[in-house]
Parts: C-alpha cells; structure tokens; sequence
C-alpha cells in the first residue's frame, strides 16, 4: 500500500461479511473423505461446556467405540485434538526420550516425516527404506530392530502416498523378544483393512478422524497398550505438555487408579459429536463389512481401470493398500490437466502423486462413504471422458 493513501479500515470488514459460497465435490483424493448426512447434521449442535456430564458422556460412548475399532480393550485409548501428524507426534513423544533408539520403516511420505519429527526430538534414528511398491519383510525388520537395539519401531500400515499395505502380523511378538514396543500408523488405513491390535500386540497406533471414519479433520484417534503405557508413566523427561497423553488420559478417564477427570484444553464437542455419529455408523455396519466393502470396491475399480487401459502402480496386488489407489499417468497425458477435467466437469477431486507417486501416479481414494460401486462407475467414465478429451485437444 502506498505511503500516501489512508488505512481503509471499513472496506475489508465488509467484504468478509459476504458469504463464501462452498462448491460440493466428490473427495476422492488421500482424504478428508465425503462426511454423511448424519455426520453433518452432528455438526449443527450447539457446543458443550468441555466439563460438563453430557460431555463425560460423549466422551465415554466414543472410548468404547474405538476399543471396537481399534479391537483392544486397552484403556489408555482415547481422542487427541489434532490431526493424524499430531498422533504420530504423540506417540514418539510419549514413548522415547532424547537419545533413545527408534526403527523408521520407511514405505513413502510418512515416515520420511516421522524420521523428520523424531530427529527434532534427538531421538536416535535408524530409517530402513523400501522401493516403490514393497513392503518389508519380517525378516527385515527384525535386523533393524536388533541392530539398532531399538526401543520402538515405527511402521506405516496404508501407505497413502505410494499405494501399498503392510503386513503387520508376528511384527508385535518379534520386537517384544527384544524389549521393542511397535507403533503403527493407521492413519490411512483405519477402517479399510484389517487391524487387530491386541490379537497382533500392537504398541500404540494412531489414527485420524478424516480419512475412512468420515467425520472431520481435527482430531486424532490414539491407542496404547499396557506395555506402552508403563513406559509413558516411567518416562525420564516430560512430553510436549498438549500432547501429554497422561493428562488428556486423565480427560477421558483412562486410567483405573484416577477418576478426576481433569481439563487439559477446551475440548471441541462438535468436532466429538461428528466423530460419535460417524462411529456410530462403522459400528452399527460392522467392521468386517466395512473392511468387506473397501477391498470389493477397490477390487472393482482395479478392473474397471484395466479395462480403459489404465495400470495400477503399485504391481503386486498382495501388496495394495484398498484404501488409496495409485494409477499410472497414462502416457500422452498431463495428469494435472486430467484431475481438473473431472474435477471442473463432473465435481470429483482426485490428488496428484507424492513422495513416491511424485509425478508417477495419480491417487484415488475410495474411503468411508465414498466406498461404493456407483461412484467407481461414475469416477471411471468421468477419467475415460477426460482422457479422450485431451487426447482430442493434442491431436487437434
Ligand atoms: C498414512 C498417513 N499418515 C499420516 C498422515 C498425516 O495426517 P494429517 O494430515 O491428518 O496430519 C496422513 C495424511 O494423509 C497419512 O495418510
């Protein structure tokens, strides 16, 4: 702004007063998934006094829900007010102390910024890295652990940014022969595949509200053991304080020998209500047909890309995630001028590639809601229309 024309302190103020006018899409990118009518009507309610009893209660419904989800009857399991990075960031900060020794299986993105998140903590790292498209072995992950003398190993169930899945079954058992407890990821892949946490003896494991559970970004969904939860309580140094999972514990009553209850921070109820009601809808479907629908749809829509000529990134189908989906850029096309075609004429968002998929593959991603045949139909027609468009517009 130049010197000589006055501050308008009105005109901004106005402006604002407008309505901004918001576009629906089909979010069929990494997430935040397409919320459900009755997700969005939980998110007109009046808020809550944070310390009231409708708010314990709310609190207490959505506990149970998650030992369900999460299938673990592990009392420290509780909802953190961040998102699925602040989760990750919980659990490296509640478990390690500066200088002690961490395993990062590296798959894409993810752990790249778990490896960047623990390093500003001084926690000693060792990053173990995969190519495109695999997964670790067992075996793999057994030599880093015993190498390093880990105290945790962190791994990354659904990998959204290069498209795979990894196996988690006899991860838990080989890293307590070494005294190692086992973090797992789960952002992406809650609600998708299956995750048992007790039966597999999983540490602590992190979700997040936005992906396949459908409600809203802003919170994080979190997991600890028995074992985890000793070594949070025998902590030498003390944790970053809003991410102290002893005292949002005490929040939501997760611990037998403290019913206090006490307030860390405001508590957002709305964002609680929406993540009750979506809760709610996964338990009253079930979580094996949930886990049943994402792998058929994913399955449905891996053929029906084959048959317009489209590949999946990733090659080994034991190997994808059925969650997120990469697909290779088809040649001839520019993918950004694709994901704006379906995006401008049929209202689909789909994301670009990262990390691993950076400019290799587009990603889609069929969660929660979104989950269903009629839109895999509808996103199918929607890229083979596109495609055509622009190899018409090249030729032209
Ligand atoms: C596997 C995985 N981990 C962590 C995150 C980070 O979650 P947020 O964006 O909620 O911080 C994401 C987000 O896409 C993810 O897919």
């Amino acid at each position: 702004m130049s010197a000589s024309k006055p501050l308008d302190y009105e005109s901004p103020h106005k402006k604002s007063a407008k309505k901004f006018i918001l576009k629906e899409y089909i979010q069929l990118t990494a997430g935040p998934a397409n919320f459900s009518d009755r997700v969005l009507q939980a998110l007109s309610m009046q808020c809550l006094n944070p310390l009231s009893k409708e708010m314990h209660l709310m609190m207490d419904e959505v506990k149970a829900m998650l030992q369900y989800l999460f299938q673990t009857t592990n009392p420290l399991t509780l909802v953190n007010q961040t998102s699925g990075s602040g989760g990750n960031e919980s659990i490296l900060t509640n478990l390690l102390d500066s200088g002690d020794k961490l395993v990062i299986a590296v798959g894409g993105t993810w752990g790249e910024k778990v490896q960047d998140m623990a390093q500003r903590y001084a926690i000693d790292v060792l990053a173990i890295r995969k190519p495109p498209g695999e997964i670790f072995t067992l075996e793999e992950l057994e030599d880093a652990v015993k190498s390093h003398q880990a105290n945790l190993l962190f791994v990354t169930h659904g990998e959204s940014s290069g498209g795979t899945l990894q196996q988690l079954e006899g991860i838990g058992p080989m890293c307590h022969k070494y005294d190692c407890l086992l973090a797992v990821d789960a952002v992406a892949s809650m609600g998708v595949d299956p995750l048992y946490t007790d039966r597999w003896q999983l540490d602590a494991v992190c979700t997040a509200s936005q992906k396949a559970i459908g409600s809203p970004p802003g919170l994080c969904l979190l997991t600890f053991s028995p074992r985890a939860e000793k070594r949070i309580k025998a902590k030498k140094t003390k944790s970053p304080y809003y991410f102290d999972m002893t005292r949002q514990g005490l929040y939501f009553d997760c611990f037998v020998d403290d019913h206090s209850r006490q307030y860390h921070y405001t508590f957002s109820s709305n964002l609680l209500a929406a993540l009750r009601e979506a809760l709610a809808q996964v338990c009253e479907e079930g979580l094996s047909e949930v886990w049943e629908r994402h792998k058929r749809n994913s399955e449905y829509l891996w053929k029906k890309m084959g048959d317009i000529g489209l590949e999946c990134f990733v090659e080994k189908v034991q190997n994808r995630f059925h969650g997120i989906t990469c697909i290779k850029i088809p040649s001839g096309i520019d993918q950004l001028e694709l994901l704006k075609f379906v995006k401008d004429k049929y209202d689909i968002e789909i994301a670009y590639g990262h990390g691993p998929t950076l400019n290799k593959a587009m990603r889609i991603g069929l969660l929660g809601q979104n989950s269903r045949p009629e839109v895999v139909d509808y996103l199918v027609q929607a890229l083979k229309d596109g495609m055509e468009q622009l190899i018409k517009r090249g030729t032209n």
